[in-house]
């Protein structure tokens, strides 16, 4: 079946899928079916082969302006566990492949969070990251207070996550939320170049080097040094391990193949 809330555009440059948030009347608002069509879309493009970056956009005006508070609003705490709204959140993060958000205009609330799920992230000038929900009489629930403290420290999250403030771009450039901010009409062709600069590396060294670095995010640093190692003598195991060596002394570009 296809898709009602999201795009999937496959390709757009070599090895990288494109999924386009698409339900601009509502600024993306995430409602479960779009949580689940990401979902799914993530998991289908994760098992894809000709797939080694995911690109993640909204469009100008909105990555996302958060949850759907009109599908929320009338809920109970039990039909919000029984909902469990947040299991699509664990799906994604599962995710093995690099995501790069391409964030314009709002990314708010669950919108920002979804932005702190992919791996990196690139902004347009007019974007604004935001944690809302205090002023809706609620709080993050989706990863606001653990992914933006970890990402800007104490002093800003707590301002951003207690007064609902917007930061803009070049703030959450400075505070080291994002990875770049760039003119309003290239942020989409810059999250993608920057795709297809990845997506030239080895699939397998690009899966196994994202897992080490989120496994700095919930251990110890001598249980992370451990995993890092591991997960470097495993990839000596790989085809593209021998091929990357090579090519630097034969003095040529690599051809990975991820084996
Ligand atoms: N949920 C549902 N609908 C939303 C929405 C949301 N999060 N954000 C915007 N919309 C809807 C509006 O209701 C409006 O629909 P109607 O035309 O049918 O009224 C439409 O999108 C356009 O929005 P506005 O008219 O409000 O546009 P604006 O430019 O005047 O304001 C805005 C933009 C500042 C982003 C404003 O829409 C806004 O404050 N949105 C809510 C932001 C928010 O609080 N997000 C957090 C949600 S809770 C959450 O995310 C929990 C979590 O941790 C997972």
């Amino acid at each position: 079946m296809q898709p009602e809330f999201i795009i999937i555009h496959q390709q757009v440059a070599p090895h990288v899928a494109h999924i386009q948030l698409n339900r601009p009347k509502e600024l993306n608002a995430l409602n479960l079916q779009l949580m689940g069509e990401l979902r799914d879309a993530l998991k289908q493009l994760d098992a894809d082969d000709t797939v080694r970056v995911i690109v993640l956009s909204g469009n100008e005006k909105a990555f996302a302006a958060g949850a759907d508070i009109k599908q929320m609003a009338d809920k109970t705490a039990v039909d919000m566990y029984n909902i469990d709204q947040f299991s699509t959140w664990d799906a994604i993060k599962k995710i093995k492949k690099p995501i790069i958000a391409a964030v314009s205009g709002f990314a708010l609330g669950g919108g920002c969070e979804l932005s702190m799920l992919c791996d990196m992230i690139v902004a347009s000038e007019t974007a604004r990251f935001g944690q809302p929900e205090i002023k809706l009489g609620v709080m993050p629930g989706a990863g606001g207070t653990q992914r933006l403290t970890r990402a800007v420290g104490k002093a800003l999250a707590m301002e951003m996550v207690l007064s609902g403030r917007f930061i803009t771009a070049q703030e959450a450039r400075q505070a080291g939320l994002i990875n770049h901010v760039v003119p309003v009409e290239l942020y989409l062709q810059e999250a993608i170049k920057l795709a297809a600069a990845t997506a030239t590396m080895s699939p397998l060294a690009l899966k196994m080097a994202k897992e080490a670095v989120l496994k700095a995010f919930d251990t110890t640093l001598e249980e992370g040094l451990h995993f890092e190692r591991k997960n470097f003598y495993l990839l000596f195991a790989s085809e593209d391990q021998k091929e990357g060596m090579r090519a630097f002394t034969e003095k040529r570009a690599p051809v990975f193949t991820g084996k």
